[in-house]
Order: structure tokens, then C-alpha cells, then sequence
């Protein structure tokens, strides 16, 4: 902003022209030189702002200088010519002809043209003090500007910077995107709090309001009967139902809600440490096929950390995965001629944990635990309990004219039970499984799961799919395919082909199991050499597990925050909810254990 400064009558020394020349110098320099000034410095003005439409000159010297004034055009559109110009006065010999003086204006300035010649000129004079505050205010108006100027600049070096350099443009739209979702952010979970606190008020208002009407009741119903004596009115609420004994004649003649049928389970909370019951069973932790003679299965056992490694005489051994010296995991070293050797300080054991090398120090006696280790149905299967193992173990294998063609083990952050009763729930397939084995399936009127009273297997309506649960934690399926690849039909054994399945839940670590599948057919052999085939295997589990496991990781989170798994069991949860007896009277310590042989 320029300084508004008006201009008072100039001295004799000084002239005030408006709109001159180009002849100006050589017709001016005597008048404005009248005041008898004596300087003969030069002197450079810039002028007067506010004086719109008008150039001002101010100039200095004496009667034997020349005063000569040089300008610049600053104004623009109407005004070009006519508004802010620059003035120099350059003291000059009053003998100096017309062609020097403009040689030395030219030396100094870039000078341009001022407007035509016919400009008509006005004078006038101002004093010295006015100039020189007029030199001042525009010193700092120049100097406001600059800094204006180089404002401009940086931002215009930024805006350049910005668009040259995609990386710093992406580093400020992900800042600014992140700033603004924190913002939303938190404005988000002010209104979760918003809404849960008012949901709780309107709870409590209208358990306030139900406690009320109870109360106005039993008023009302107890002054009628004063005032009618032995006449009973109408009842037409619950309440009143319930007072004139109607109630139980009414309910009874309703359908039983599935809650009243008083078969619900209790199956809520956080996750509590594995009783030492369900350890004393058999396991299976590892496919034969897994292991070779330089191979270690580490793996986690009711939150404990094992290995199984194969000593000099071929059979699997299962010791704790923790060296006996300074508790290095041993599943991090390697098998040497039936021993397992620790990475730290070398020392080696056989398959019952017994230490057998120590290098560089005198041998001590030290050991490993280790557990009961049996290779069944190719299959390596562990004892974790604490009493004598038994010597049934149950049979997994397919029917011996089915082919194995997968076998895979996983890890997977869900409780076993809940996988458990996942596996052994088929009801759920058309609603959870449609993109895999299920797509297209129809949702049928009524599904329901075939059973002896005290079985825990049976088969499925109307799918042709015969399931068993094998404790501990084991479920098999035959699925009956009409033909390869397709579902159809109700009776498994009428299916042409079938693909059987096994699954093996165990507990690892606190809300995680260790799963082995496999999968067999009876058809297609050949399947087995096709290359690279156990890949799609892989794939197919993996993509029909992945369905399943963002449910039950779900239903885990609500289960620990105290939801009831099986609030409500319906026809169809009839094996799922077998499990959980099963499971509840063995973690219980009971003397009968439901659906059990034993
Ligand atoms: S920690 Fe295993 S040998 Fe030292
Ligand atoms: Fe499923």
C-alpha cells in the first residue's frame, strides 16, 4: 500500500509537473532552479501515490546547474503515462549542451519515453521537509514491497516444488488425508459415545417405564377388585394375565420358544487355561510325510512348544523345544544322525530328550521332557497328558479304495472348539460358503442333521454328507458328489463318487489351533501326478477356510467380551451342540461322558 501523502505548495527549488514532456528538461531547468538551492547532488524522488492521474517531479539544484528530470512510466491502461513515476535530478554545468545533459540521463537510467509532447503541464512547489517525508514513506513502502515480493517468490517456489516433485505433493495429500481421517476419526467416536450413551438412557427409560406400568397395574387391578368385590376384570396385559392366573394356560397353548426349551449352553467369556482332562487323548501334530531324518516340526501343544524330529532308527520322538543348557529353541539348530542339536553351544539329543553330546565342557547328565510319540495312519500323533496313554487310538484313514491328494497343516488364530463347531455345522454353507463349494446352493426350507440318540455322528438333510466328531478334537466328512465337482442328491452311500475330509483341531496356544486337512477321493487317481496339483489343493482350502475363519475370529471376539455361543441352538446345531456336552462334562471331570464308549 503506498503512503497517501498530499503535496503542499512546493518551494522555488522544487517543481511539481504533471504529465511532462519530453521536452521537458531543457525548458524547465531555469524555473525550477530559482529557489537559489546550492546543492548540486543528484537526488532521486519517487512520487506521490495519491495524487491520482498526476506525475509529480520534484527536483534540486542551483541557477548554474541544470536540473534535469527523467521518467518512468508506471501506470497502467488510462493511467499509463500519468500516475507513479520516478524523478532524477542530476546537477549539470549550465553550459552543458542539450545533447550531454541526455547522454547522462541515458548513462544512469533505463530511461523510457515519457508520454507525447502535447501533455499539458501543471505546476506547483513543496518544501523540502514534505519531500524528504516523501522519500521516506517511500522507502518503506519499497521496503514492504520487497518483502511482499519475496513472500511471492517462496510461495510460488513451493507451488514449483510441489509440482515438480510428485513425492513431496503425495507426502502432503497423505498428510492432509491422515489429519483429516483423524479428525473424522474422532469425531466418529464421539458419536459412537453419543449414541451408546443414549441408547443406554432410552434402555433405562423404558425399563422405567415398564416398572411403572407394573406398578399402576397391580394399582388398578387391586382397586378394582375393592370396588367390584368378587368380579374379576378382563385382563388384556401380560401382567394382569399373570395376576388372574390366565397366564399358564395361555403360554402353554404357545409354540415353546427355542430359549424355553432350556437346552441352551453356556459357552461365554474370556478364554480360560486348558483343563489337564482334555489333554489325556491322543493327538495328531504332524503329517508322516512332513518329516524326514534332517526334518524338526516345531509346533505349540495346550501352550506349550514342542518339536518332533526323527531319531537314528527312523521313528519320530517328540521332546520339549527348548535346550536344557540356557533354553535356546532347539528347533532352531538342526538334526544330525538322530539328534537334534541346539544352535547355541552344539549340544545334541535323541528323540527321548536325553542329552547326548556337549562339546567343549565335561558331559553332564542333563535332559529334555519329552512326550509319549506314536506314527499311526501317516500320521505323527503325541500323548500331552499326565496319565498313561491309551491304546486305542481312534482311525482317521479314508476307506482304503479312496486316494489321499492333499494334506496340509495350518495355524489359525481361532479357539479349537469354536473350529470344531464350525467344521461339524452344515447349515451354514449356502449363507457363508458362496464363492467356494457352496455357490449357487439353495437355502432350503429345513436342514437338519440325522442321528442315533447317543451318536456323535449321523448325516445330513437334505445334503448327501455324512459327518462324525472323533474325540478330541477330530471331524470326518464324506461328501457324496453326484459327479465329480457336483453336490446333488440327499443319500451319500447313492453318490457315485465321494471326497472324504479330515480335519484335526488341536489346541496349541491360548485362541489358537494347529489344523492338519487332508482330503481323499475315490475317483480320479490320477489327479495325484497331475504337477504342482497340490497347490490348487492348497489354494481351495485355504479360500473355503478363509469364508469360515473371518466368522468364527468374529464370533471368538464377541464370545470373550461374554456372548453366548450357543445362546440359541436350533434343529440343525444338533452335532455342533453334542461336541459342546461332550466337551463341558470331560473339562467338568464327569463320571459319564455323554455320546462315549468309554
Ligand atoms: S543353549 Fe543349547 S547348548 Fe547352550
Ligand atoms: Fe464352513
Amino acid at each position: 500500500m503506498a503512503p497517501g501523502l498530499g503535496l503542499a505548495a512546493a518551494p522555488p527549488s522544487m517543481r511539481v509537473v504533471e504529465n511532462p514532456g519530453v521536452g521537458l528538461c531543457s525548458t524547465t531547468h531555469l524555473e525550477c532552479c530559482s529557489g537559489g538551492c546550492s546543492s548540486s547532488i543528484a537526488t532521486v524522488f519517487h512520487l506521490n501515490y495519491g495524487m491520482a492521474g498526476k506525475a509529480v517531479w520534484i527536483g534540486s539544484g542551483t541557477r548554474d546547474r541544470e536540473v534535469v528530470s527523467v521518467w518512468r512510466r508506471y501506470g497502467h491502461g488510462k493511467d499509463q503515462g500519468r500516475g507513479k513515476r520516478v524523478v532524477q535530478c542530476l546537477g549539470m554545468s549550465e553550459s552543458s549542451s542539450r545533447k550531454d545533459q541526455q547522454a547522462g540521463i541515458v548513462r544512469i537510467f533505463d530511461v523510457e519515453d515519457p508520454r507525447g509532447a502535447s501533455s499539458s503541464l501543471k505546476k506547483g512547489t513543496i518544501d523540502v521537509n514534505t519531500a524528504w517525508e516523501l522519500l521516506r514513506q517511500d522507502v518503506l513502502y519499497l521496503d514492504w514491497k520487497a518483502r511482499q515480493d519475496v513472500l511471492t517468490i517462496v510461495h510460488a517456489h513451493d507451488k514449483v516444488v510441489e509440482v515438480l516433485n510428485p513425492l513431496v505433493r503425495d507426502v502432503k495429500s497423505v498428510e492432509t488425508l491422515r489429519s483429516e481421517l483423524a479428525g473424522l476419526q474422532e469425531e466418529l467416536s464421539k458419536a459412537h459415545a453419543q449414541v451408546h450413551l443414549s441408547e443406554a438412557r432410552v434402555e433405562h427409560t423404558l425399563r422405567k417405564l415398564g416398572e411403572m406400568e407394573s406398578l399402576f397395574n397391580t394399582k388398578l387391578l387391586q382397586n378394582q377388585g375393592r370396588e367390584r368385590g368378587s368380579t374379576v376384570p378382563k385382563a388384556t396385559s401380560a401382567l394382569q394375565l399373570a395376576l388372574t392366573g390366565e397366564a399358564e394356560a395361555d403360554l402353554s397353548a404357545r409354540p415353546r420358544t427355542n430359549t424355553s426349551r432350556a437346552k441352551s449352553l453356556e459357552v461365554s467369556g474370556p478364554i480360560g487355561p486348558y483343563p489337564a482332562q482334555l489333554k489325556n487323548y491322543w493327538y495328531p501334530v504332524a503329517f508322516s510325510a512332513d518329516i524326514d531324518d534332517k526334518t524338526m516340526v516345531p509346533f505349540n501343544s495346550f501352550e506349550e512348544a514342542w518339536v518332533i524330529f526323527r531319531g537314528k532308527d527312523g521313528r519320530p520322538g517328540c521332546v520339549r523345544d527348548s535346550c536344557a543348557h540356557r533354553a535356546c529353541p532347539l528347533s532352531l539348530g538342526k538334526v544330525e544322525e538322530g539328534r537334534i542339536q541346539c544352535p547355541y553351544h552344539g549340544w545334541e539329543y535323541n528323540t527321548s530328550g536325553k542329552c547326548e553330546k556337549m562339546p567343549s565342557t565335561r558331559f553332564v547328565n542333563a535332559k529334555l521332557d519329552s512326550l509319549p510319540c506314536i506314527e499311526q495312519d501317516g500320521m505323527v500323533w503325541i500323548w500331552p497328558g499326565n496319565e498313561t496313554p491309551s491304546t486305542n487310538l481312534p482311525c482317521l484313514n479314508p476307506p482304503s479304495h479312496y486316494t489321499i491328494h492333499a494334506q496340509i497343516t495350518m495355524e489359525l488364530p481361532v479357539e479349537h472348539g469354536l473350529l470344531v463347531e464350525n467344521l461339524l455345522d452344515l447349515a451354514h454353507a449356502p449363507f457363508t460358503h458362496t464363492t467356494t463349494f457352496a455357490k449357487g446352493w439353495d437355502v432350503p426350507n429345513f436342514v437338519k442333521f440325522r442321528t442315533p440318540i447317543a451318536a456323535l455322528q449321523g448325516t445330513w438333510d437334505p445334503y448327501p454328507i455324512a459327518m462324525e466328531f472323533k474325540p478330541p478334537c477330530m471331524v470326518l466328512s464324506t461328501i457324496g458328489l453326484e459327479k465329480p465337482g457336483k453336490l446333488n442328491g440327499s443319500d451319500v452311500e447313492a453318490c457315485p463318487t465321494h471326497l472324504h475330509q479330515l480335519h484335526v483341531c488341536m489346541p496349541s496356544s491360548k485362541g489358537k489351533t494347529r489344523l492338519l486337512y487332508r482330503m481323499a477321493l475315490d475317483f480320479a487317481p490320477y489327479l495325484k501326478h497331475v504337477p504342482f496339483i497340490k497347490y490348487l489343493w492348497q489354494h481351495l482350502a485355504n479360500k473355503v477356510l478363509g469364508e469360515d475363519l473371518r466368522l468364527v475370529e468374529g464370533q471368538q471376539d464377541r464370545m470373550e467380551r461374554g456372548a453366548n455361543v450357543w445362546n440359541v441352538p436350533v434343529a440343525y446345531d444338533k452335532l455342533g451342540v453334542r461336541y459342546r456336552r461332550w466337551r463341558i462334562a470331560i473339562e467338568s471331570g464327569d463320571e459319564r461322558i455323554p455320546f462315549s464308549s468309554d
